[in-house]
């Protein structure tokens, strides 16, 4: 469980660049997240998600996508739309190391969304 010293300074890296990645704590780990993603969460915000949307990331024998198969994964956003509105935090945890690659990029939104307003037409490659 984050202390309230510890959920702070999350809330604070949060708030100024759109991210943060915690070290490993006890009770937070990506086997504690699969059995009970809103426990985890709840201990993670300091109070209990609305909604929770689990989103297991594996290979499986007939995956269509990157996120269900072992197929190239080309840089893209992990977030989707629940009944119209998006999310409004993101957990990721990794239960498994990848053997090659599992590079994880995380942007910080505010630049994003000024290159977005400032040039709508940019693409980002
Ligand atoms: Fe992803």
């Amino acid at each position: 469980m984050l202390d309230t010293q510890a959920r702070a300074r999350l809330f604070e890296r949060v708030t100024a660049r759109g991210y943060d990645v915690l070290p490993a704590t006890a009770g937070l780990e990506a086997e504690a997240a699969a059995r009970d993603p809103w426990d985890v969460a709840a201990q993670i915000l300091g109070e209990a998600p609305v909604m929770v949307e689990r989103q297991p990331i594996k290979p499986m024998p007939q995956g269509k996508s990157f996120a269900s198969n072992a197929a190239y994964t080309p840089l893209h956003t992990d977030s989707q739309m629940f009944g119209g509105v998006s999310p409004h935090v993101q957990l990721m945890f990794c239960a498994k190391a990848a053997r090659d690659g599992g590079v994880t990029l995380l942007v910080a939104p505010k630049p994003v969304f000024q290159m977005a307003r400032s040039s709508p037409s940019t693409t980002l490659s």
